[in-house]
C-alpha cells in the first residue's frame, strides 16, 4: 500500500496552483461490496475549461483497473496510460462521460485510507476514509478539493453479512436483489469535493432522534455502532443536538439534508471525519459512559461531535480551494468548537485547556525543525500537515480576527463569508476579505500571520513617570528564524490589557491618542517591531495585565517582579488571567530552583497558592486545581537553551514538593476527605470540579507523604464510582511506583478486558512509570497479546503516551528509548504510514537536547535513512527532522 516515490520527488508548491482544466459535474458510483473484493463502477460527466489544453488526467492509487469506457466506447490500452498513479485519457471532450471499473481489496488495506475493514473479517464492517487523498484509492478521479461534483451512490451487498448500507446524502431507495443480496441508493444534492465522500456497510446497531432545524427541516439523526457499544452513544447524541442548536443560534447555520448519520469505529487514523451527512468517528471520541469514560474524555466527545458537525458549514458548504488552505476549515472549525465548548461549560477552564494545549503541542512544533506556517507554502505528503499549527494556531488566528471585529462585527463577517462562498472552494484571502468587507476594515495585514512560521516573542517594558502621572508601555516583537524562513517580519499583535493598582483595583485607561476614557480593559495592537503606548492620569506605578484571555499566540516576556505576578494571581477577576499569572509565577519559581540563589519567586508562588487553598471564599474547585498545577515538563523544557529531560522532571517534582510542603500534609488530607465525601458519578460542573481538585490534592500529597497518599489512592481505586476517580487513583499508584499498583493494574486489566478504549488507558497509564523503569515496561507491554501495531489507538496509547507524556521516561541518557522507538517505526510504517509519521514527530525536539542525548537521538533517527525505503509520509518527517 505504501507510496514509493523516490525520496527526492518534487514538493507540491502553493505558488503552482492552477484551477483544474477538467471538472466533474456528476458522479455515479456503484459498489459491489465484499471483504476481499469490492468492485467499483464510476461514471463521470465531465466539463472542460476550454481555455486550458491539458489532457484529462485522473488520480488512482493501488487500483486494479478492469475496464474504461469513454462515451460508450470501450477503450483499448492505446487510448490511455496508467502510470505513477495517474490515468491519462485521450479524446475526452467537454460533456464526455467516462466510465471506469476497478477492483479493491478492503481486507488488505492496513493504511486505513480509502475503503477498509474495521474489526475481524467475520464480524467487522467496511468503511471509507477519503480526506485528504483517499478517494483515489477507491476510484479514478481528479482527487483535489476544488473539483465539486454531485454524487449518486448505489451500494450492493449480501444482506446477511452487510445488513446496513450507508453513504452520504439523502436516502433514495433500497430493496432486495437475487441470491440474498440487497441494495441502497443515496443522492447528495450538495456538490462536494471527493474528500467528503463516505460509505459504511456491515452489522451495526443504531439509536435515532428526530430533530427539526430552526428553518423547519425535519432531520433524522442516527448514530451507528457495533452492538456492544450502541448503548454508549446517548451522550454523543445529546451533544450533537446541542451543537446543531448552537450553530443555529450563534451563526445562523441550519443543517441541510434529511438525515445525519454518525458511525463509530475502533480503527481510525485521526479523531473523526466530517463526511457530508455521514460523519465517521474514532470510537474514542464518540462512546461515553461513566464506568469507562473520564470527565476529560466526556468533554472531548462533546467537542469532537461539535467540531465535525460545524464542518458542515465551515468545510463542506464552503470548502478549501487546495490543501494549502487546510486551516481555512480546520482553524475556523476549531475556533467555532472552542466557542461552543466555552458556552456549554466554563469559559475560563476551556481557555486554560486550549492555551495549555497550544503551548504543549504547537509552540514546540513552531520552535523545531518541523515548523511551518499555518498556510504552508509546500509539502510532499499532505497528511503530514494535519498539525497543531494548522489546527490550534489556526484557531488562535481566527480568534484574533474575531476579537478585532467584536462579536457583532465577526458575525456580520461570517454571514458574508458563508453567503459569498457557499458551494465554492475558497481561500484564506476569501475569508479575510469577507470578514473585512462586511466591516469596512482591511484585515489583510493579518495574512502575514498565515505565511510566517514561528512563535513571536513579545517583550513588554513599563516606565512610570511620577511627575507626569503617566505610564509608558513599550512593546517589542521578534520572531526567530525557522527552516526556510531566515527573515521574519513584524506581525499585528493585539494585546488586550488592564492596569492594576497595588491594592488590586483596575485603573481606568486614558490612552494617548484617544479622546475618551476607555474603561478598564482595552486592546492595543502592536504593529511594528517596537511601539510605545502612553497612559495618563496614573497616580502610582501600575501592574499591567497583558494579553488578557491570551489575545495573541505569542511568548510574553513581561519583566514582572514575583510580587506583581502574585498580585495578579490574587486579584485578577478573570479566571484565565489568574491562571496565567500562576503559570508565569511557577515558571519563575522553576528558574529559581534551577539557578539556585534568589528564592523570592518560589516563595511568592507557594505563599499565594497556599493562601488560596485556605481561602474558604474561593469556591471554584476546578480553577483551584488548575492554579495548583505548574506548567508541564514540555513547556518548562521550552524555557531551556539545552534540554535535559531528566533534570526538568526532577526540578518540576521538587517545585511541586515545595508547594505540597507549604500547604502541608494535614490540610491536603483534610481537603481530600472533604472532597471524597461528595464523591459521585454525576457529570455536572461541580461534580467534575470536585474530582479534578481531589485528583490534584492527591497528587500533591503523594509528593510529600507517599505512603499515606498511596493508601488513600488504593482505597479510591476500589470504591471509585466512575472512571475519572478510578484512573486518577491508578495513575497516582503507578507514577509513585507504589506496591499497591500491581494489584490494581491486574484488576483493571481483567475488569476491562473486553473494552478496547478502557484497555488503551491500561496501556497508557503504565507508560507513566518514572525514569529508568519505563522502557522495560513499555517493551513488555508491546509483547502483550492485546497489543497490536494495526490499531492506531493502541499504538498511540502505548508508544505515543510514553514518548509524549513521559519525557523523562522516554529520553533515557543511554539513548535506548530512541533506538527502540525507531525500531518500531519500520514495521508500523509498512502497515500504516500516517500513524508512523505522526509518531515520529515525537523526535522533533532532538536538536535542543543536551549533547549525549542529542547524538543518540540523531543516530537513531539517521538509521531510518538507510535500508528499505520508507513511505512518503515517514520519509518527509525524517528528512525534515534531520534538517
Ligand atoms: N478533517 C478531520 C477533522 O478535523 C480530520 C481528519 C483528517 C480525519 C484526515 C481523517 C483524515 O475534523
Ligand atoms: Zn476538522
Amino acid at each position: 500500500m505504501n507510496a514509493r516515490p523516490d525520496s527526492a520527488s518534487a514538493p507540491i508548491l502553493l505558488s503552482d496552483y492552477r484551477a483544474p482544466a477538467w471538472q466533474v459535474e456528476q458522479i455515479e458510483l456503484d459498489f459491489d461490496l465484499g471483504i476481499d473484493a469490492t468492485q467499483v463502477r464510476s461514471c463521470l460527466r465531465l466539463r472542460r475549461d476550454s481555455t486550458q489544453a491539458t489532457p484529462l488526467c485522473l488520480d488512482g492509487e493501488g487500483l486494479e483497473l478492469l475496464t474504461i469506457m469513454l462515451d460508450g466506447q470501450l477503450l483499448s490500452p492505446d487510448d490511455y496510460r496508467y502510470a505513477d498513479n495517474v490515468l491519462e485519457i485521450d479524446h475526452a471532450h467537454d460533456g464526455s462521460v467516462l466510465e471506469t471499473r476497478v477492483r479493491l481489496n478492503p481486507a488488505a488495506n492496513t493504511a486505513l485510507e480509502g475503503l477498509y475493514l474495521s474489526g475481524p473479517r467475520e464480524s467487522g464492517f467496511l468503511l471509507t476514509q477519503c480526506e485528504a487523498q483517499g478517494f483515489r484509492h477507491i476510484t479514478f478521479f481528479p482527487d483535489q478539493p476544488d473539483v465539486l461534483a454531485s454524487y449518486t451512490v448505489t451500494l450492493r451487498a449480501d444482506r446477511a453479512r452487510f445488513p446496513v448500507l450507508l453513504a452520504g446524502g439523502n436516502p433514495d431507495g433500497a430493496g432486495d436483489l437475487d441470491g440474498g443480496r440487497h441494495w441502497a441508493r443515496f443522492v447528495d444534492p450538495h456538490p462536494k469535493p471527493s474528500y467528503l465522500f463516505a460509505l459504511v456497510a456491515g452489522r451495526l446497531e443504531k439509536i435515532g432522534r428526530e430533530y427539526v432545524t430552526a428553518d423547519g427541516r425535519p432531520v433524522q439523526l442516527v448514530i451507528w455502532a457495533e452492538a456492544d457499544a450502541i448503548e454508549r452513544c446517548h451522550y454523543a447524541m445529546d451533544a450533537l443536538e446541542r451543537s446543531m442548536r448552537w450553530d443555529e443560534q450563534a451563526y445562523g447555520r441550519n443543517y441541510d439534508l434529511d438525515v445525519f448519520h454518525v458511525v463509530a469505529t475502533h480503527d481510525f487514523n485521526m479523531g473523526a471525519m466530517e463526511n457530508k451527512g455521514l460523519n465517521i468517528f474514532n470510537a474514542k471520541y464518540l462512546l461515553a459512559d461513566p464506568d469507562s469514560t473520564t470527565d476529560d474524555e466526556y468533554r472531548a466527545v462533546e467537542a469532537v461531535v461539535a467540531h465535525e458537525y460545524f464542518h458542515n458549514w465551515s468545510g463542506n458548504r464552503v470548502t478549501c480551494r487546495d490543501w494549502f488552505q487546510l486551516s481555512l476549515k480546520e482553524g475556523l472549525t476549531v475556533f467555532r468548537e472552542q466557542q461552543f465548548s466555552a458556552d456549554m461549560n466554563s469559559p475560563a477552564l476551556k481557555r486554560i485547556e486550549d492555551v495549555a494545549l497550544l503551548r504543549r503541542a504547537q509552540f514546540p512544533e513552531d520552535a523545531g525543525p518541523l515548523a511551518h506556517p499555518v498556510r504552508p507554502a509546500e509539502y510532499r505528503e499532505i497528511n503530514n500537515f494535519y498539525t497543531a499549527t494548522v489546527y490550534e494556531k489556526g484557531s488562535e488566528l481566527v480568534r484574533m480576527l474575531a476579537g478585532r471585529l467584536g462579536q457583532a462585527g465577526f458575525r456580520r463577517g461570517m454571514d458574508r463569508y458563508f453567503e459569498h462562498n457557499d458551494g465554492h472552494a475558497a481561500t484564506l484571502e476569501d475569508f479575510l476579505g469577507a470578514l473585512g468587507e462586511a466591516n469596512d476594515i482591511d484585515l489583510m495585514p493579518y495574512l502575514a500571520w498565515y505565511g510566517q512560521a514561528g512563535t513571536p516573542r513579545m517583550k513588554a517594558r513599563g516606565h512610570y513617570d511620577a511627575a507626569q502621572h503617566s505610564y509608558t508601555l513599550t512593546l517589542t516583537q521578534h520572531t526567530l528564524p525557522t527552516p526556510g524562513q531566515a527573515h521574519k517580519r513584524a506581525l499585528p499583535i493585539p494585546v488586550k490589557l488592564a492596569l492594576f493598582a497595588t491594592d488590586g483595583r483596575m485603573l481606568p485607561l486614558h490612552l494617548d491618542g484617544h479622546s475618551n476614557a476607555l474603561g478598564d480593559e482595552h486592546v492595543i495592537v502592536l504593529e511594528q517591531a517596537e511601539q510605545s503606548f502612553v497612559f495618563r492620569n496614573i497616580d502610582a506605578a501600575p501592574i499591567p495585565s497583558l494579553l488578557r484571555g491570551f489575545s495573541a499566540p505569542v511568548i510574553l516576556d513581561g519583566d514582572y517582579a514575583p510580587t506583581e505576578l502574585a498580585l495578579l494571581l490574587r486579584h485578577d477577576i478573570d479566571g484565565f488571567n489568574r491562571w496565567e499569572a500562576a503559570q508565569q509565577l511557577a515558571s519563575r519559581a522553576y528558574d529559581a530552583l534551577r539557578d539556585g540563589g534568589d528564592t523570592t519567586a518560589l516563595t511568592a508562588w507557594c505563599d499565594a497558592l497556599a493562601e488560596l487553598f485556605d481561602d474558604e471564599l474561593f469556591a471554584d474547585d476546578a480553577l483551584l486545581a488548575d492554579l495548583l498545577s505548574p506548567p508541564g515538563e514540555i513547556e518548562l523544557a521550552e524555557r531551556e537553551q539545552v534540554v535535559d529531560p531528566a533534570r526538568v522532571h526532577a526540578l518540576r517534582q521538587e517545585l511541586q514538593q515545595r508547594l505540597g510542603a507549604r500547604i502541608g500534609a494535614g490540610p491536603l488530607l483534610r481537603r481530600y476527605e472533604a472532597l471524597a465525601a461528595q464523591t459521585n458519578r454525576q457529570l455536572d460542573a461541580s461534580s467534575q470540579a470536585q474530582r479534578r481538585l481531589k485528583r490534584r490534592v492527591l497528587e500533591l500529597l503523594a509528593l510529600i507523604d507517599a505512603p499515606a497518599a498511596h493508601a488513600v489512592a488504593a482505597g479510591q481505586y476500589q470504591d471509585a464510582p466512575s472512571m475519572t476517580d478510578r484512573l486518577a487513583a491508578l495513575a497516582v499508584l503507578v507514577r509513585g511506583n507504589a506496591p499497591q499498583a500491581t494489584l490494581a493494574l491486574a484488576h483493571f486489566r481483567e475488569r476491562y478486558a473486553g473494552d478496547p478504549l478502557a484497555l488503551d488507558k491500561w496501556f497508557s497509564v503504565q507508560t507513566q512509570l518514572p525514569g529508568e523503569l519505563t522502557l522495560a515496561r513499555v517493551q513488555l507491554l508491546a509483547g502483550d497479546p492485546a497489543f497490536t501495531l494495526k490499531n492506531p489507538n493502541r499504538v498511540n496509547a502505548l508508544f505515543g503516551a510514553w514518548a509524549r507524556s513521559n519525557p523523562a521516561g522516554f529520553h533515557r541518557a543511554d539513548g535506548a528509548g530512541y533506538r527502540w522507538l525507531v525500531q518500531q517505526l519500520r514495521p508500523l510504517d509498512a502497515l500504516n504510514p500516517q500513524v508512523a509519521a505522526r509518531l515520529a514527530t515525537v523526535l522533533n525536539g532532538w536538536k535542543r537536547l543536551e549533547p549525549v542525548r542529542r547524538e543518540a537521538a540523531r543516530s537513531a533517527i539517521s538509521s531510518l535513512t538507510t535500508g528499505p525505503e520508507l513511505s512518503r509520509n515517514l520519509t518527509e518527517i525524517v528528512q525534515n527532522i534531520l534538517g
